[in-house]
């Protein structure tokens, strides 16, 4: 009796160890926390394919969990002031100094979006709601974080459209005036698929002829910025990765366009080209952009575009792949050159690293002034990492330098 449990013990033991245990890299700092932490999240990951397979909630609904849990109510606090507004009807969470620092001084504001694959996430998460208050006391700013609409429910170009109107909405004097923010020092922010939006909108707003007020810099963190090639160095290197393989940013990427599960398998297999992708395929190059310590490992070769009739449910999007307010990267020199300082954090084990990488690679050719911070032990989604009990230092090392550049930039 006694020997059967330890026996079970012993098997139990194994089966957890296994499959806790994923290949972290050994650089990686805090390896068996976030060994962890990517437990949980595989373990909820797979839930959520069980659950879908089942019928119960679809995979994205069951992820939802994880915004949830760490949901939180922004509340005034003795610095900040917070309130929930609405900007030309999109829902936002304004973050304010409370005190004033001196007459009639204005502010900075920086437009913040959350990350989360367009799909997930929200603005009222714990790790964002601090981030802001902390750009608040430390950059005396005016912070906007937007709850843009989310897909699968709301596919491309929603939660496009709804920051683009609240940025139109603010950059407009009589609102800027409004809230105590200088015109000159507005920056649009994100992490991930927010990251993607704040370049997507930096560029739209230089193609507005209309538009009179300026962004004066991005600052774009671990950003996606393309979905025409998911088969760069770093998406080969780190398809195992912790917090982000590769399965789930094709997931994120194919419901970001359509519910249509097809889009999804051609994406896993990088076949989900068109016609229509050809003409773009040589902005996003990694051969040609991506320093050779990073492309030399890798033999390049142009993801393969489909006849029509073979990816046929996919002929709908091949518009949405190749539109530049989804993947950022597909837009000539000449739109690039006139876009606002950058500053660019890439992570060594991230899928995203090569998009972030190739991004200032093209920005620096088209002359745009570029600080490109990369975290060779860094990975996908760390900054949200600032409370207990997934709190790991290197989120706090990359919130200091992002505020730091903001501060000597912004
Ligand atoms: C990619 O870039 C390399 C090096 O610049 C070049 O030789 C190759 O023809 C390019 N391929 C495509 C598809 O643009
Ligand atoms: C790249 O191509 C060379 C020459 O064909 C081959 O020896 C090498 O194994 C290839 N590397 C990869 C990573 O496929
Ligand atoms: C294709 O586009 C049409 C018109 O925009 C739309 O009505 C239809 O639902 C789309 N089909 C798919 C499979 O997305």
């Amino acid at each position: 009796m006694r020997s059967k449990a330890v026996i079970l013990f012993l098997v139990l033991g194994a089966f957890t160890a296994y499959y806790v245990y994923s290949p972290i890299p050994d650089d990686i700092e805090e390896r068996w926390k976030l060994m962890l932490t990517d437990c949980f999240f595989r373990s909820l990951s797979h839930l959520a394919d069980f659950s879908e397979l089942l019928g119960l909630k679809d995979y994205m609904g069951v992820m939802m969990f994880v915004t949830f849990a760490e949901r939180v109510v922004p509340e005034s606090d003795e610095k900040v002031q917070v309130a929930d507004e609405l900007f030309d009807g999109v829902d936002v969470v304004v973050y304010q100094p409370k005190h004033r620092r001196g007459a009639g001084e204005k502010r900075r504001a920086i437009i913040y979006l959350h990350g989360g694959g367009w799909c997930l996430g929200s603005s009222r998460m714990g790790p964002y709601d601090l981030l802001a208050r902390q750009m608040v006391t430390e950059l005396n700013a005016v912070v906007v974080s937007v709850e843009y609409r989310l897909a699968p429910a709301h596919h491309f170009p929603i939660p496009f459209e709804d920051v683009y109107r609240v940025i139109k909405y603010f950059l407009r004097l009589d609102v800027l005036e409004q809230y105590e923010v200088d015109p000159g020092r507005v920056a649009v922010s994100g992490d991930s698929a927010g990251g993607n939006l704040a370049a997507a909108v930096a560029q739209q707003l230089q193609l507005d002829p209309e538009q009179r007020i300026k962004l004066k810099v991005q600052a774009l963190i671990y950003p996606v910025l393309q979905a025409l090639d998911l088969n760069t160095p770093s998406y080969q290197q780190n398809q195992h990765m912790p917090i982000l393989p590769r399965t789930l940013m094709v997931r994120f990427w194919s419901q970001y366009f359509t519910s249509d599960k097809s889009l999804y398998w051609a994406m896993l297999a990088n076949g989900h080209n068109g016609p229509e992708s050809a003409a773009f395929l040589k902005f996003v190059n990694w051969s040609a952009f991506l320093p050779e310590s990073y492309s030399q490992a890798y033999n390049y070769s142009a993801p393969p575009i489909g006849g029509s009739e073979s990816s046929e449910p996919l002929d709908n999007l091949s518009h949405s792949l190749t539109d530049p307010r989804a993947s950022p990267l597909l837009v000539p020199d000449a739109l690039l050159r006139s876009l606002p300082k950058a500053y660019i954090l890439t992570c060594e084990y991230d899928v995203l690293r090569d998009d972030g990488v190739m991004y200032v690679t093209r920005l620096r050719q088209a002359g745009v002034d570029v600080t490109h911070q990369h975290y060779p032990v860094g990975f996908h989604g760390a900054l949200m990492f600032t409370m207990w009990p997934t709190d790991f230092k290197i989120a706090q090392r990359m919130i200091n330098n992002y505020i730091l550049w903001l501060q000597q930039n912004l």
